[in-house]
């Protein structure tokens, strides 16, 4: 399993017990989690997502792609709306190309959104490279957040 913006480590910790001892979990984040989490089947990655180099280790600590991707990355907001809504387009647009490099065939995608048309679209043209695809806003979210994720099943490759 891949967790994208994986700092400080909540998802890996619950991705760690969902494969169990047998499997593994590579996280890529910005942001070094210190001190490291003491998980025997996880790895967190320091670096930037959009960068070969740091998708290059993902696939060697893993073998090659994954049956998983997780993504809660979400870029720094500078309340200037024009520029955090290009960085969340970067950024969307970063992962989607990352899907076909990262995911198996037949792999799942868990994947957070941002609030607005651009990504919208964005969302929708990625869910069609998959068999079945689904909005979602976890109970678990803030109240009043416009957090939502999209769900996809059957990567098509
Ligand atoms: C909401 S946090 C993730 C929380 C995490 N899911 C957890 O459970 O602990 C979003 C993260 O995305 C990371 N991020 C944003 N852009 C990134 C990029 N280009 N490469 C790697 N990580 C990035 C940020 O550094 C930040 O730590």
């Amino acid at each position: 399993m891949v967790d994208l913006g994986c700092w400080p480590g909540g998802w890996l910790q619950v991705a760690a017990a969902a494969v169990g001892p047998t499997g593994r979990v590579v996280g890529v984040d910005l942001a070094p989690i210190e001190p490291p989490l003491d998980l025997a089947n996880v790895v967190a990655i320091a670096g930037d997502l959009s960068q070969e180099p740091v998708i290059e280790r993902v696939l060697s600590e893993l073998g090659g792609p994954a049956e998983v991707l997780l993504c809660d990355a979400a870029p720094k907001l500078t309340g200037v709306r024009a520029t955090d809504r290009a960085r969340e387009e970067a950024l969307l647009e970063a992962i989607a190309a990352l899907a076909a490099r990262l995911l198996r065939p037949g792999g799942a995608l868990l994947v957070k959104l941002f609030d607005s048309p651009e990504a919208d679209a964005a969302a929708k043209a990625l869910g069609r490279r998959f068999e079945r695809s689904q909005g979602l806003r976890p109970e678990a979210s803030r109240k009043g957040t416009s957090e939502k994720y999209l769900l996809a099943r059957g990567f098509k490759g």
